[in-house]
């Protein structure tokens, strides 16, 4: 099916409210009608009815074309489909009575008007269903309930790590919120349903999606650590994603060859991963991230200082007395003084951003005092060959950001190399050939080069 028509089909599940809502006043105003004092009313229903089946009948178009998309073909959706044609089909029914079968409308339409609604209430249901997956509904119903719609007992909440299922208590709860919309047993995106172990197993349109004792190796894996932007990072069209610690206890697990119907004392597990399943499960309060090292209080005066002059002054976490500082306003260049009280605060500026302040070599030699200086970013400004010597005495410079200033050559490439935390660098729209920065490569085969050189 071509784009257009499955762009246009995304839009089933903003009209589809339309023909609920018209269905449901076309009903009250039908009843409302029978009654003498609103009987003049009757003169809109046609149009109403009109409304209603053109709106249902656009709805269901959409639908079919949505549905071409594929990755709906549980049971809910074709129960939706099917009820949704014949909701849409009765729509154009009544429609047709009410402007040439008068005398059948008048008898019949109270009861068409209940079925309809009863039509479109069975559609709805399906539709959530394949929205939220089929066990939504149910989740926190009372047992006879959820027994009724075939599903087992809830598992007691846990109390004790020790008898933790990790599949029952951490993985399945993890995949069925942040995964379970797209991937159930009804709507299988990338005909992957991820609402039982087996189907897991069982994997998606490419195969196999995770190899027991091989995260790494794992498609399941490494679609949860893409960045965020790449287009085949899960979960897909930004819903809300896994916290670091999920994903390290997913990564976990896969490693520990897919642990299901044991229990956390049984397996060996390491002190780490109980912490992080502890989190998980709640069990344990959050740990406070404690820096490793802390730094320097800031004084108060100097912070306000700092913010009257136009930078944004964050703290590092919780309880660390390390700063994130950043321009406040996008695009403001950085004054002398600006940048003065910038290294005033030097002994606990662990980030920096000074993408586009309109820095040049001098402007950047202000900054003489940054030992705990982690991560800089110096894009998109004027810097040259001759600046990189102030980054010299960074000696604890782990990520740095060249990008965009356009006057860096291999030449000042070299300066760096005597910085030995650094850990990732990026250097497009530099000056520095690839060459070089192959041979950068080859001397730091631990360094992250992100770069191309500018075409000469
Ligand atoms: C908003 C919908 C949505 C959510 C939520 C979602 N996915 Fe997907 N997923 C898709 C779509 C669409 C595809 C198919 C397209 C593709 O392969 O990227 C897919 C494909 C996949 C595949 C590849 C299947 C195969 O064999 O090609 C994996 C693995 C996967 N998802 C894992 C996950 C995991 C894990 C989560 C939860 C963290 C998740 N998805 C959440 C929409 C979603």
């Amino acid at each position: 099916m071509s784009d257009f028509l499955l762009f246009l089909g995304r839009f089933h599940v903003v009209v589809l409210h339309l023909p609920i809502g018209m269905v449901l006043l076309t009903a009250i105003v039908y009843w409302l009608s029978r009654s003498a004092r609103y009987k003049s009313l009757q003169q809109v229903l046609p149009v109403l009815w009109a409304c209603t089946a053109v709106s249902a009948l656009v709805t269901v178009v959409l639908g079919l074309l949505h549905f071409g998309e594929g990755g709906f073909s549980g049971p809910s959706a074709s129960a939706h489909r099917l009820w949704g044609i014949v909701f849409a089909l009765g729509t154009q029914l009544v429609c047709f009575l009410s402007y040439f079968k008068v005398t059948a409308y008048q008898r019949w339409g109270g009861a068409l008007c209940a079925a309809l609604l009863i039509a479109v209430t069975i559609t709805g249901h399906y539709g959530g269903n394949l929205t939220h997956g089929p066990t939504y509904l149910v989740e926190y119903a009372p047992q006879s309930i959820r027994h009724l719609a075939g599903l087992n007992e809830r598992r007691a909440p846990v109390t004790d790590l020790a008898l933790v299922d990790p599949w029952h208590d951490v993985i399945a709860p993890i995949l069925q919120s942040r995964c379970g919309s797209c991937h159930n047993s009804d709507k299988q995106r990338g005909q992957l349903d991820l609402s039982s172990l087996d189907a897991l197993l069982v994997g998606g349109e490419s195969g196999a999606v995770v190899l027991p004792g091989n995260a790494e190796g794992s498609d399941f894996y490494k679609r949860v650590t893409l960045p965020a932007s790449h287009e085949n990072f899960m979960p897909a069209e930004g819903k809300t994603p896994l916290t670091q610690e999920q994903v390290q206890i997913l990564g976990w697990w896969i490693d520990a060859g897919l642990p299901a119907e044991t229990s956390v004392s049984a397996l060996s597990v390491d002190e780490e991963t109980a912490a992080l399943l502890s989190v998980e499960l709640g069990l344990s309060p959050v740990p406070v991230m404690v820096a490793a090292e802390n730094y320097q209080a800031v004084p108060e005066e100097l912070i306000r200082q700092m913010v009257v002059s136009g930078w944004l002054v964050r703290p590092l976490s919780r309880d660390s007395n390390g700063l994130s500082v950043s321009i406040n306003a996008i695009g403001q260049p950085a004054s002398r003084d600006m940048l003065v009280l910038l290294n005033q605060a030097g002994a606990s500026m662990v980030q920096l951003n000074l993408t586009s302040t309109g820095l040049n070599d001098e402007l950047l030699a202000v900054l003489t005092d940054m030992p705990v200086l982690e991560n800089l970013n110096l894009s998109n400004n004027g810097i040259t060959d001759a600046g990189l010597d102030t980054l010299a005495g960074f000696k604890n410079l782990n990520v740095l950001n060249l990008y965009g200033n356009s006057a860096i050559t291999a030449a000042g490439l070299e300066k760096l190399t005597s910085l030995e935390s650094l850990a990732v660098i990026y250097l497009w729209g530099t000056s520095i050939s690839e060459e070089a920065m192959l041979s950068l490569q080859t001397s730091r085969p631990d360094l992250e080069i992100h770069g191309q050189a500018l075409p000469r």
